[in-house]
């Protein structure tokens, strides 16, 4: 079985081609990073104007460098929810449409399961059931995965997700977007211990996260001081970064105990830090994580979600749907979960 992927929530224009037994035998990402970067954050009507322009040549593409051609499809998935609505819409409509004219179902894919199940393919493979932290742009949440399809909330942001923490802080500091790349970069001339931030929330007890806070507590630090040289925004930038780390490392081992389990999977673009991989080899039980180029928004997760939900039951209706907001835990259950 061959599935297409498309992935439009956001700034990137993702497609691949998951098939059964091969894996991804095809992709192309293009981001739209220096289209945004003037505004320093992603503007809505841009993304979905450009994934229009986008979107149909890199499907073909793919294709073309795969020597295959539409009619060798046998499924269509698309991102469908959580993200900007403009830029979905581009991806559902076009998804949609494809798996109609070509007569094969269509998978609407909710963006951060796709996150969580491309984790799966890490070798060696998780086993269900296990705790799984999503940290992306959008979202921060640590989840009980029972079975695909079958998620508990355990905890999430009440504000800020942490990717948008770093991009606002690293917009602070003057940095570029995205900025938690941006962040973890000059962080690695920093020295620890020169600035302190606090850990939100990790006094109390619970598994919910709140980050706005620890911008704030950046914002205030650099008015103190002024022009910054570049040490002292190295040094901040590390300390930033290692409360961040801090902070998901402890609510990591809390739901681990909570739920007894001895299994934690990261997935979602800020699971790409480096500090953070690091610091989760410190956890009592087994992390596993996807390679790095999967962890940021790309088509290869949306088709391989899509695959496995198609092997399980079948596509979605005919109606073109995109949700902005969309709890991980209202997903429909695969069939035969
Ligand atoms: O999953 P993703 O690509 O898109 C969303 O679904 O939001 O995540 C993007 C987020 C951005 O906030 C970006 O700053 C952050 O992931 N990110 C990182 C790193 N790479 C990407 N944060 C910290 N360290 C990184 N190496
Ligand atoms: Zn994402």
């Amino acid at each position: 079985m061959r599935v297409l992927g498309i992935e439009t929530s956001c700034d990137e224009t993702g497609i691949a081609i998951y098939e059964t037994g091969q894996g991804i035998v095809g992709e192309h990402i293009y981001s739209q990073v220096e289209l945004h970067a003037i505004y320093g954050g992603v503007v809505p009507e841009l993304a979905s104007r450009d994934h229009i322009q986008k979107t149909l040549p890199l499907i073909n593409q793919t294709l073309d460098e795969c020597s295959l051609a539409l009619s060798d499809l046998d499924g269509i998935a698309y991102t469908s929810g959580p993200g900007l609505t403009p830029a979905l819409m581009v991806g559902a409509s076009l998804g949609r449409s494809l798996a109609w004219a070509l007569e094969i179902p269509a998978i609407a894919v909710h963006h951060m399961e796709a996150h969580l199940l491309i984790a799966l393919l890490a070798s060696p493979q998780p086993r269900l059931p296990f705790v799984a932290l999503l940290v992306s742009g959008g979202h921060t949440m640590l989840v009980r995965v029972n079975a695909i399809g079958q998620y508990k909330v355990l905890g999430e942001s009440l504000d800020d997700a942490a990717g948008e923490a770093f991009d606002k802080t690293a917009k602070l500091l003057g940095l570029g977007y995205p900025g938690g790349p941006e962040i973890a970069r000059i962080a690695t001339t920093g020295n620890l211990g020169v600035f302190s931030f606090p850990r939100p929330m990790t006094d109390k007890p619970g598994l919910n996260f709140s980050f706005s806070g620890l911008k704030t507590a950046v914002q205030t630090q650099v008015k103190a001081l002024g022009a910054l040289s570049d040490q002292q925004r190295a040094d901040i930038a590390l300390a930033f970064e290692d409360a961040i780390v801090d902070t998901l490392y402890i609510k990591c081992r809390r739901a681990l105990e909570s739920e007894g389990m001895s299994r934690l999977v990261l997935a979602g673009g800020v699971a790409a830090n480096q500090r953070l991989r690091r610091r989760m080899q410190e956890l009592d039980g087994d992390t596993f994580y996807p390679s790095l180029s999967l962890c940021t928004d790309n088509g290869a997760m949306i088709a391989y979600a899509g695959h496995e939900r198609l092997q399980l039951g079948p596509g979605s209706n005919l109606v073109i749907t995109t949700q902005a907001r969309w709890s991980i835990e209202q997903i429909e259950p695969a069939a035969a979960a």
